[in-house]
């Protein structure tokens, strides 16, 4: 069940959706003072556009060809009406403008509403659903699908509702001035209507093309630059580059091919319109001629019929802008829909105000992709306070036990339990705060070493540097030109990966956790660090029941307990002394890892 398959990409929304106008509309209700405006604006902008060629037709025949005023009197007049007409001409302006403010306003605020309840809901997902879902993809959800529906909202929604208003005001008062001229100008509307759903048909598909391409090309680039180290380091510049090459080819080819089709369907209206008005005109003459028609009559009925096939083109433009948007609604408000794997409990259990540290999996079995198992009902149990070592060669399932124990994975059976509680049962956010975790990668926010420490845990300056001065972390502090204050992160001071460990050592400690966990977290250290570190090791180890993962076995001489694990079974569990002697898979790691020079 993918939300948001490739082939969903290039889709164009289907109008008639209710159920996405009812989504959109229910965000624009607690606008409704300002849409009310708008509306009322949109009809006095109509009635002040359609007015201008009465007060034509009113020059024309009042006072231009009025024969029986005389010369002072019909200027006088011409004078008058021209200043009405600049006047009104003035006022529509004023109007539009007023109407476009509070429409833009409007879609902005909406689309903010949107993007904020989007990013929210995707903070609260799973990780399972980031493995299925590019991220590259996600971020066209976030930025090009609100854009799109942002068009729709303001310059769309708008000009429709405009111009739906002004055709029919329009063809009303073509036929009320005259039945023949406004039925001679019906010819024209089947073909146009014809012409305008060909186009709009052939403007989705180009439209569908363009945007497949787009999200090709952004799926592209954002792996490209995420993964730049690799692509460097294995010469792939140049292949990357032809392959670019392509997507954006492909790109540049289908928004031409689009900008042809609208090319070539803008004269075609221009060239119906015109024809509508040579008719006319022909028509038109002969009946003034008859004396059947006023001059202003049929000037003003000339000028109606243009203002009538510039909302139609406006229209199968707008079309094309529509579908894109509800499509782009629809991905939205499916991802919106996205519910995450990982429940929070319905009714978590309060943090217990002492934990023991009690950690059991208990015949967890999980696989990633439902097919490939992963972890084989595998049982542990870590006793409170009890420091275990967990051994084995890459991809035998370490990590996953981690992501089990933080559910950011829910397994596939057994169950893990805290001090006899399922994990499931407590909040997320307190069993985040129960597990502490170091990992071999350390988030630097972009922010003082204080705040990076802190993250939100609550802890005052004074705490911090308590536990820093405990644990003997204060010496990296002291190194670092600020100390606390020095600022990390991109553009700050460039940690070396060992203080970024002790950073995130100081990080887990701020927040007091019952039971740590370190995965590999010791595997990239400098030697100035170590010492550091195994200070902070051991005072963490105090009182606390952990988790060491690790690559170099030197790292777990502390350990009161060795397992080692392979393809997602433990193989061995005891301490080092009686493992050795086992001779069996344990021993055999360390032989590797002294033949790798890791030995003490
Ligand atoms: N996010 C993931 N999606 C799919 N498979 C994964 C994911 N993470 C790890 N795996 C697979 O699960 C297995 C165990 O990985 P992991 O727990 O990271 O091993 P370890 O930490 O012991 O090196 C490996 O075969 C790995 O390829
Ligand atoms: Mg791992």
């Amino acid at each position: 069940m993918k939300a948001f398959g490739d082939e969903d990409d290039g889709r164009a929304g289907s109008l008639s959706d209710i159920n996405i106008w009812g989504r959109i509309l229910r965000y624009s209700t607690r606008h409704w003072p300002a849409l009310t405006s708008a509306v009322l604006l949109s009809f006095f902008v109509t009635g002040g556009t359609l007015a201008l060629p009465a007060l034509l037709q009113h020059g024309i025949d009042g006072f231009i060809t009025a024969t029986n005023l005389d010369g002072a009197a019909r200027l006088a007049g011409l004078a008058s009406t021209s200043l009405w007409y600049g006047l009104l001409v003035l006022l529509v302006f004023g109007t539009t403008f007023v109407q476009t403010i509070v429409l833009e306003w409007i879609g902005q605020t909406i689309m903010h509403r949107i993007r904020q309840d989007l990013f929210a809901h995707i903070l609260r997902l799973d990780l399972q659903f980031f493995n299925d879902h590019p991220t590259g993809r996600l971020v066209t959800r976030l930025t090009n699908d609100i854009q799109n529906m942002y068009e729709m909202f303001t310059s769309v929604m708008v000009t429709l509702f405009n111009e739906m208003v002004r055709l029919l005001a329009i063809i009303v008062l073509l036929f009320l001035m005259n039945v023949e001229l406004a039925l001679l100008m019906t010819i024209f509307v089947p073909v146009s209507a014809l012409v305008t759903i060909l186009f709009a048909r052939l403007a989705r598909a180009g439209f569908r093309a363009i945007r497949r391409q787009l999200v090709r090309l952004n799926s592209f680039l954002q792996e490209a630059i995420s993964g730049m180290t690799i692509l460097q380091l294995f010469g792939r510049e140049g292949k990357s580059l032809r392959e670019f090459e392509d997507l954006s080819h492909g790109y540049l080819e289908r928004t031409l091919s689009q900008i042809r089709l609208f090319g070539t369907f803008m004269p075609i209206t221009e060239f119906m319109s015109s024809l509508a008005t040579a008719l006319i005109l022909w028509y038109g003459g002969g009946e003034i001629l008859r004396s059947r028609l006023t001059l202003g009559e049929l000037v003003a009925f000339i000028s109606y019929m243009r203002l009538f096939f510039q909302p139609l083109r406006e229209l199968s433009q707008k079309y094309s802008i529509v579908q894109s948007a509800m499509a782009s609604a629809e991905r939205i408000f499916q991802l919106l829909d996205t519910g995450s794997r990982i429940a929070e409990p319905d009714r978590p259990i309060a943090r217990p105000a002492v934990i023991r540290g009690e950690l059991r999996f208990d015949k967890v079995r999980f696989s990633y992709d439902q097919h490939q198992p992963v972890l084989h009902d595998l049982s542990l149990t870590l006793r409170p306070g009890q420091a275990v070592a967990l051994v084995g060669t890459t991809g035998s399932g370490k990590t996953t036990l981690v992501n089990l124990l933080l559910r950011f994975y829910e397994p596939q059976a057994g169950s893990i339990t805290i001090d006899g509680i399922d994990i499931a049962r407590f909040a997320l956010a307190d069993l985040r705060t129960i597990v502490g975790v170091i990992l071999q990668d350390v988030l630097i926010l972009q922010d003082s070493l204080l705040a990076n420490i802190v993250m939100n845990s609550g802890r005052s300056r004074q705490e911090v540097e308590a536990i820093l001065a405990r644990t003997g972390m204060a010496r990296f502090v002291g190194r670092l030109p600020l100390g606390l204050d020095t600022l990390i992160g991109e553009g700050g001071h460039e940690l070396s990966s060992g203080e970024k460990q002790l950073l995130a050592f100081a990080r887990v400690l701020c927040r007091a956790p019952a039971i740590l966990v370190l995965d590999e977290a010791t595997a990239a250290i400098d030697t100035e660090s170590e010492n550091i570190l195994e200070e902070a090791i051991a005072d963490s180890f105090r009182g606390r029941t952990s988790l060491v993962i690790a690559h170099r076995l030197s790292t777990i001489r502390r350990a009161d307990h060795i397992i080692a694990m392979r393809h997602g079974r433990i193989v061995e569990q005891g301490s080092h002394d009686e493992l050795m002697a086992a001779g069996g898979y344990y021993a055999e790691l360390v032989a590797m890892d002294r033949h790798n020079g890791n030995g003490e």
